[in-house]
């Protein structure tokens, strides 16, 4: 006689006739994310609770892109030039997107009480897994900018398992070294914050030109309501540890990675390093001619376009899905071996012709991107 076991139903909705405890949380999991186009939820963690914002609906066997906005700006602020772009539709259509808002970050958040211990930039990465826990998301491809970009590193670092890929914008993954600590307290004798983050996240060049987009993020900065939130997560990002990333050691990225940075960016010089750092077989590294420091609101198309080829490199994306036109951009990729057929040095996606999908060739390449 089979075995009569007691079940433990915690679930408060009266279950449909032959529904499973099991059917029915993930029905219901289903229908909080199907409500959530654009819906801002926030979950407690150890270290506080944290702000996110869930587009589209998951779907099934894929990663959830996750974004990670840099210090100064929100995950709208940071993200939504790119994700808005006409182009970027036809991706982001395929995977549901979880854009994080660092703690105090987010729209109309009140400023923290005096003496309110920020997380460090590593505090914020162990938040994660309290997010895609409330999401049942299982992994992610993660999306980040300068602060963002070394929190999902940390993540990458500590959660292996459940990275399919990063695209890391203006990454600084060293400690502040005493030399770069003595020329911060000097800038800080004679700037603001908010000037002293703008050199953070922009070229002297653009600053000085002070073109529309200057003014409108100098403008959004310097009034922000909880400049002083943004205070505290500057402090944690300056007060980073080192990353440690150690080609061929085990303290290193095990998943895809692009790195991104503008050329004459701030960061130029710290993304090529990282580069020199990580595996030369998973990491692609994108250097984008006239995009300033911020390449996802300066250059949204070139930057969709080398997404695209990056996903379609984890085998995402299949050409079967993507437009005339991005199918022959591709196939003019994969015998050109170029984008514009001038700038780029070497390339190396090509096409798996059975399955219909893309995936990378001999990897660890380096992408000039001018379209
Ligand atoms: C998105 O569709 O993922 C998105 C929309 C608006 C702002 C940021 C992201």
């Amino acid at each position: 006689m089979a075995e009569l076991r007691e079940v433990q139903i915690t679930e408060e909705k009266p279950l449909l006739p032959g529904q499973t405890p099991e059917v029915a949380k993930e029905a219901e999991l289903a229908a909080r994310i199907l409500l959530d186009q654009g819906q801002t939820h926030s979950v407690e963690t150890p270290y506080g609770s944290v702000s996110f914002t869930v587009y589209g609906t998951p779907k099934p066997k894929r990663p959830a892109i996750l974004t990670y906005h840099d210090v100064g700006l929100n995950y709208k602020s940071c993200f939504q030039p790119l994700f808005q772009f006409a182009d970027m539709q036809e991706i982001i259509q395929n995977f549901v997107r979880v854009h994080v808002d660092a703690p105090g970050m987010e729209e109309g958040a009140p400023v923290f009480p005096l003496g309110y211990q920020y997380p460090s930039l590593d505090q914020l990465a162990d938040m994660i897994p309290c997010i895609l826990q409330y999401l049942n998301f299982s992994t992610i491809i993660g999306i980040g900018v300068g602060a963002g970009a070394y929190v999902l590193s940390r993540y990458a670092l500590t959660h292996p398992d459940t990275v399919e890929g990063l695209v890391l914008i203006n990454i600084d993954p060293n400690a502040k070294g005493w030399m770069d600590w003595a020329a911060h307290k000097l800038t800080g004798l004679t700037s603001s914050i908010s000037e002293m983050i703008l050199g953070h996240l922009f070229s002297q060049e653009e600053l000085s030109g002070n073109s529309e987009l200057i003014q409108k993020y100098r403008n959004i900065i310097a009034h922000a309501p909880n400049l002083d939130n943004i205070e505290l997560y500057w402090n944690s990002y300056n007060n980073r540890r080192d990353l440690n990333f150690v080609r061929g050691g085990d303290t290193t990225l095990k998943c895809p990675v692009m790195l991104v940075v503008g050329d004459q960016a701030p960061h130029e010089d710290a993304v090529v390093e990282c580069n020199s750092k990580l595996d030369p077989t998973q990491t692609s590294f994108l250097k984008m001619a006239d995009s300033g420091g911020q390449p996802q609101l300066t250059q949204p198309g070139k930057l969709t376009e080398a997404f695209k080829y990056f996903l379609q490199g984890m085998g995402y994306m299949a050409s079967s899905c993507m437009t005339r036109l991005s199918r022959s951009r591709t196939a003019s990729l994969t015998s050109a071996a170029s984008i514009d057929g001038n700038r780029s040095r070497s390339r190396t996606l090509s096409q798996s012709s059975e399955s219909g999908t893309l995936s990378s060739g001999p990897p660890g390449h380096t992408m000039e991107v001018s379209c």
